[in-house]
């Protein structure tokens, strides 16, 4: 389950009882009735745990290998095909800023593509990050796009090997513009998409 950021600064903790608010108000709505455990995968792809996130109606499914420290993942949350979906660490810092993320979308081509991409800034480029920049490596990236209704990107992250608890971002957005995901609103659920998950929950 994701809570709030560890060490806040005045900003964050401002952000934090926001999200605090947020998760006490939507724990009575009907998306977050359904647990994240119910979800079955097209593969029928089976994870030891799983998160319902408190924003933007979306889930984290995930195994983690203490062992070799890598977790693989499966983000899902509601899209259409013209929009985008990503999931995140950030493995030294809380937010978007210096997050790792994995972002899945419809190319123009009719191909879903899914990468990962790194979050240097609050408009980062999006684009696909080379292996050698990834301080986090990732393999096994995909995506999915269920029923018209939602998509899922897969991913298996190699951790940095300093526990299972992490900060971590999610984030959807409506709109895709030359196979580049358009920003995100910048409002409501869209900013609170950030928490921290312990992989080993
Ligand atoms: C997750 O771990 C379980 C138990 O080891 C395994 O059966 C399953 O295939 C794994 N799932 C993925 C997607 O790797
Ligand atoms: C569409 O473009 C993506 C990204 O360049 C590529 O990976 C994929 O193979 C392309 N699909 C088709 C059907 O050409
Ligand atoms: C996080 O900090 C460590 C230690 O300073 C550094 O080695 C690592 O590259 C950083 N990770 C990322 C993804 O920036």
């Amino acid at each position: 389950m994701a809570g709030a950021a560890h060490h806040p600064s005045p900003n964050n903790m401002f952000i934090s009882l926001l999200f605090l608010a947020a998760i006490t108000c939507s724990s009575f709505s009907p998306s977050n009735a359904q647990s994240c455990a119910s979800y079955t995968f097209s593969s029928n792809q089976l994870y030891a745990s799983c998160a319902s996130l408190p924003q933007l109606g979306a889930t984290l499914h995930y195994n983690y290998t203490a062992d070799t420290n890598t977790v693989a993942v499966a983000f899902r949350a509601p899209q259409s095909k013209a929009g985008w979906v990503a999931w995140g660490l950030n493995p030294n810092g809380t937010g978007m800023v210096g997050s790792q993320a994995v972002v899945a979308f419809q190319h123009s081509n009719g191909s879903l593509v899914a990468y990962p991409t790194l979050l240097d800034s609050y408009v980062p480029s999006m684009a696909p990050a080379a292996p050698k920049n990834l301080g986090l490596p990732v393999s096994d990236v995909a995506a999915e796009h269920v029923n018209g209704k939602e998509m899922v990107v897969y991913a298996t992250v190699a951790l940095p090997g300093k526990g299972s608890k992490f900060n971590h971002v999610w984030q959807q957005g409506t709109s895709v513009v030359n196979d580049v995901p358009a920003a995100h609103p910048t409002t409501g659920d869209n900013i609170l998409s950030t928490g921290t998950i312990d992989f080993s929950d």
